[in-house]
């Protein structure tokens, strides 16, 4: 049996952009799940906009949405504005002002011209967008999104983020959820985020005040030609906080957290000693993903492998 989800305590205000980061397998869908009355806990308890998602769960769902990213819903002979239009009776609402609602999303996010498409004919992108959309129009007291910009290209994920943002603005009391493995993307877009990683909320903060954490660090990447491994003998040198590796473009990109500049020095040794050449070095302010590294001790990469 999997434990998806550990002593999960959170409190996500009205108003908030809240954002669930972790790796793959962290257990942020089944937390969205259960907030959205499609999965039941087998413990605990938990309450959205004052209602419990157990007992109450049916005045619940007329108050939230779910869109998930990866979501394929819809039926292929439909196009866009009808499978939209669809969606809004099933949620039982006016046909009159679903049909202005709908016709006001698709021209914000870009998709009035394709309004008469069928779905099969989508990219991925105008796909998320419906999606997005259907989430969007009854005007939910609380907004779930899972992945929103999960496999979208850089434009489309833009217009996602800032689509949630400007829906945000729009009514101070609406509150959104979202789950996310971009790092740049939670730190972008929420007010607060928690860390969870194997079912565990391993942080919680606002993005500053988790970048903080790792403030009093000296954050160092290295990059370095192709070699002997590394990260162990680094992880080792006493001073270095936490480390991590990713190949891109044929290369070994580390990144260090030392306790102070003094430890480079030896850094330096041991790349040298290992006989491996370094090719770029650089000192950076602190992102999130160095915050989870110096929790988790590894990378998001890695405890996803
Ligand atoms: N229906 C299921 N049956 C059995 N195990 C499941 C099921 N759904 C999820 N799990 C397991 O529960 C854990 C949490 O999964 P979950 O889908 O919540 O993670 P996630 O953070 O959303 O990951 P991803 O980033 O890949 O979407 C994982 O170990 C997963 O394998
Ligand atoms: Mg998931």
């Amino acid at each position: 049996m999997t434990t998806a989800l550990e002593n999960v305590d959170l409190r996500v205000g009205q108003g908030e952009l809240f954002g669930v980061l972790g790796p793959n397998g962290a257990g942020k869908t089944t937390l969205i799940k259960i907030l959205v009355t499609l999965l039941l806990p087998t413990s605990g308890e938990a309450l959205v906009d004052g209602l419990d998602v157990v007992r109450d769960y049916k005045h619940l769902r007329s108050r939230i949405s779910m869109v998930s990213g990866g979501e394929q819903a819809g039926y292929g002979i439909l196009k866009v504005r009808e499978q939209l239009w669809m969606f809004s009776q099933f949620y039982g609402m006016n046909s009159k002002a679903a049909r202005r609602r709908i016709d006001e999303l698709l021209e914000r996010l870009g998709l009035a011209e394709a309004a008469n498409k069928q779905i099969t004919g989508l990219s991925s992108g105008m796909r998320q967008k419906m999606n997005l959309i259907r989430g969007l129009m009854t005007d939910p007291r609380v907004l779930f999104l899972d992945e929103p910009t999960v496999a979208l290209d850089v434009g489309a994920a833009r217009d996602v983020r800032s689509e949630v943002q400007r829906w945000m603005r729009e009514d101070p009391t609406r509150t959104v959820i979202l789950t996310t493995h971009y790092m740049q993307e939670a730190d972008e877009l929420c007010d607060r985020v928690a860390i969870v990683n194997r079912g565990r909320i391993v942080a919680e903060g606002a993005p500053r005040a988790l970048k903080e954490s790792v403030d009093e660090d000296v954050i160092v990447d290295l990059q370095l030609d192709p070699g002997t491994p590394l990260l162990d003998l680094l992880r080792a040198i006493e001073g270095v906080g936490a480390a991590s590796v990713r190949e891109e473009d044929g290369v070994d990109r580390f990144s260090l957290l030392l306790a102070d500049d003094a430890i480079l020095p030896r850094v330096m040794t041991t790349v040298e000693s290992a006989g491996r050449r370094v090719s770029g070095l650089v000192r950076r302010q602190p992102t999130l993903e160095d915050a989870f590294v110096k929790l988790v001790g590894r990378s998001m990469t890695e405890e996803e492998a």
